[in-house]
């Protein structure tokens, strides 16, 4: 790009300060041409390049340039490893750069709350860590080509339903643990350019203006160095926005906004240094953005369609192989049955949907990888047109899957059923496609099902056929990955990023998704996912880190230390018992047995992906940060790390925990402020006056002390005048307390 502008706020007209913090349409921001400030170029994002052929128009709505379209983030999320996404990232950079785009709007990170969200196949997991470690490794990936990433929806953005006013009423300790800490970690781990504020309100604020969570959060707490652009219309009140930290809207406002904020700085309602520091930050992306060496296109399509189909391999998830069904051999005959396979679903509906360079289907790549006869039928229409005979799609596979060894089918969600936009209203499979199954397994039992879907669904035929393989939505080259697969060129390796349940009425959000009124009240609190499940102690279909592999691991001795920096380290021998290479994906859980707090049964705090040839052992280290074992503390709004044995469950899965120890972590001191109101138990805790406070009630009570505490122990100390002490020692001895 151009010389980077060495230009200031102090140098720019308050109209050109002004127009800088909006787009001069739908993708790009304006220019100031007599001071070197070139207009950049925000394009989506997230899985490929979205980016407008041609001029943009104004609604952003003509057809994009082909681009590489990898596995959109439910694919992606489920490889568990930081690394994969990195070389996608470094892949998005190479096509965002030889574009001249200077930020590519993603990663997307928001908790999938619900699996009814439409948008949950742009999404990572139903955990924070496996969704901030893999944003963070994506981002690192994007900007090592000079290119920025927009991290994004920040935040709390859970739901399509009237996505653009609804209010996420979120406790704080939940906000913090599940819905802003994958963001925390990107942020602090790979400082993204941009964080893309959502449309959604936060407990009655929208995130486009809500001050706490885009300066004191993002920028004070979290050390955010970059700016904050809008969702495209998230912006209510551009002057409110703008002093809350929001720094560029997008799209264009035609002019409108840049016109309130003038008027806000002439009569006063503005603080031009406000301004001033918020066109400094856009001055810092537009001197990053600059800085990009020279993109060398053009771009080497084979390789991306390879990395592509590599990391479609690393996606799919096994759910189940009863008898060894798979991995196929190249002379079994087979029916591939389903339109899927002909059709491929490979992306979601909206603002993520790439224009690919090339697609491959799976039942051309399972014809080029056997040797045998593959027969085809479509055994459904996927939007099940109105004048399909579904009874002739089904006696066509019947009879191709009686003729084969092995019938192949393929089943999933139809586009019109999950998309940006809204939500969905149920999880459940078409009913052509369970009829079909049920019909091709009375003919031929020897079926293995193939999914394609963006959010997960119920499954229950789960016990009836001896194989599933989630497929998801896999790219471009999903049809590839999948006969990789299916064939045992690729040795599977994806775990379940979110719980598959047996039944929508068992998710944690049930009957409070989507709310109602313009609000969604997190009810289940910290119980997101497999927390959740495992605090009721529910069956699910498939857990949380499920996935199973053409190999077997043997688990060794856990140990665990704390480390000089206070993170826990946990290393476990890992075998390869069976006779091919294979990844285990390796997770440690953690839980503090009589905590004070509520916590889940277990969390993820770490995971590795280790690729381990048969027959070797792997020593697998694996690092929980510290600052991830800490709960929010509403007393003191802050991370506590309470001190104890924690418990570290290692395992396969978060329901096949292999390896267990337990390690002393010392804990943080809370110094809650003491006041009347404050409990007799708090004032015996506090450093200060406490012990003074229990020889008091050793004197007065002796050895009935310590009944009487139990009963009375949370009673306010000021509440009874004259017990345990005289009002005026009492007050004496609280404020020795405060004074410390
Ligand atoms: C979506 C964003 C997207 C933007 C630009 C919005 O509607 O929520 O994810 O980046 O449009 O297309």
């Amino acid at each position: 790009m151009s010389e980077p502008t060495g230009a200031s706020a102090q140098d720019l007209t308050l109209d050109e300060k002004a127009s800088l913090t909006s787009g001069a349409d739908f993708w790009t921001t304006k220019s100031v041409d007599r001071l070197g400030i070139p207009s950049l170029m925000l394009t989506d994002g997230p899985h490929g390049l979205r980016k407008q052929g041609g001029d943009t128009d104004h609604l952003g709505l003509a057809g994009s340039i082909p681009a590489t379209c990898f596995p959109p983030a439910v694919g992606l999320s489920a490889t568990f490893d930081p690394e994969l996404a990195e070389r996608v990232g470094v892949a998005l950079g190479i096509e965002s750069a030889i574009e001249d785009v200077a930020v590519i709007l993603g990663p997307g990170i928001n908790i999938k709350r619900s699996p009814l969200c439409g948008r949950n196949f742009e999404y990572m997991s139903e955990d924070p860590i496996v969704s901030g470690a893999m944003g963070a490794g994506l981002v690192r990936g994007i900007q090592s080509q000079g290119v920025g990433s927009s991290l994004k929806h920040f935040a709390a953005n859970n739901q399509e339903t009237d996505r653009l006013r609804v209010s996420s009423d979120v406790d704080p300790r939940t906000l913090r643990e599940i819905y802003l800490r994958g963001f925390q970690r990107v942020v602090e781990d790979a400082q993204p350019w941009t964080v893309m504020c959502s449309y959604n309100r936060i407990n009655g604020v929208y995130a486009s203006e809500d001050p706490w969570l885009l300066t004191t959060v993002l920028r004070d707490e979290w050390g955010f160095e970059g700016i904050v652009v809008s969702d495209w219309g998230a912006v209510n009140d551009r002057v409110s926005g703008l002093v809350a930290g929001m720094d560029l809207e997008m799209p264009s406002s035609g002019g409108r906004t840049d016109a309130e904020i003038v008027a806000a700085v002439q009569n006063g309602g503005l603080a031009e240094s406000d301004l001033d520091t918020v066109v400094d930050r856009l001055l810092d992306l537009t001197r990053k953005a600059q800085a990009r060496p020279a993109a060398s296109g053009p771009l080497d399509v084979d390789a991306h369609h390879a990395l592509a189909r590599e990391v479609a391999g690393r996606s799919i998830v096994l759910l189940r192989n009863e008898g060894g069904i798979l991995p196929l051999q190249p002379s079994t005959s087979l029916a591939v049955i389903g339109e899927f396979a002909r059709t491929p679903r490979f992306q979601g509906a909206g603002s993520s949907q790439i224009n690919p360079t090339r697609i491959d289907t799976a039942l051309d790549e399972i014809r080029a990888l056997s040797d045998a006869d593959v027969s085809f039928a479509a055994g459904y229409t996927i939007d099940a047109a109105p004048d399909s005979d579904a009874a002739a799609l089904r006696d066509e596979a019947v009879a191709a899957a009686s003729a084969a060894d092995v019938a192949v089918v393929f089943l999933g969600v139809p586009a019109h059923e999950e998309s940006e936009g809204f939500d969905r209203e149920h999880i459940d499979l078409p009913a052509a496609q369970l009829q079909l199954l049920d019909a091709v397994l009375a003919a031929n039992p020897n079926a293995v099902v193939v999914l394609s879907n963006g959010g997960v669904v119920a499954l229950p035929f789960a016990d009836r056929v001896p194989a599933i393989v989630e497929a998801w939505l896999l790219g471009q080259a999903g049809g590839g990955g999948t006969a990789d697969v299916l064939f045992g060129v690729v040795n599977p390796s994806g775990r379940l990023a979110e719980t598959i349940p047996l039944r929508i009425e068992d998710t944690p959000a049930f009957g409070s998704f989507p709310g109602e009124h313009g609000h969604s009240v997190y009810g289940e609190g910290l119980l997101v996912g497999y927390r959740w499940y495992d605090a009721r102690r529910m069956e699910v279909a498939y857990p949380f880190g499920h996935g199973l592999s053409y190999t077997t691991f043997a688990y060794g001795d856990a140990t665990a230390s704390v480390a000089e920096s206070g993170d826990v380290i946990v290393t476990v021998p890992v075998t390869n018992t069976g006779s091919v290479a294979g990844r285990e994906v390796v997770q440690a859980y953690t839980s503090l047995p009589g905590s004070s707090v509520q916590r889940a049964p277990r969390e993820l705090k770490a995971f590795a992906s280790v690729l381990i040839a048969a027959g070797e052992t792997a020593q697998v280290e694996l690092r929980l940060r510290r600052a991830e074992l800490a709960y929010w503390d509403t007393r003191i709004d802050g991370w506590v790390v309470e001190g104890g044995d924690y418990a570290i469950e290692v395992g396969s899965s978060s329901r096949d925990l292999r390896a267990r120890t337990t390690v002393a972590v010392p804990g943080d001191e809370v110094v809650l402020p003491v006041t009347l109101g404050s409990s007799f138990d708090e004032l015996l805790s506090d450093p200060v006056v406490g012990a003074d406070f229990s020889a008091v009630i050793a004197e007065k009570f002796g050895t009935e002390g310590d009944e009487m505490l139990k009963m009375l122990g949370n009673f306010p100390v000021g509440r009874l005048d004259g017990f345990p002490l005289p009002r005026t020692e009492l007050v004496a001895l609280v404020e020795r307390a405060q004074r410390g």
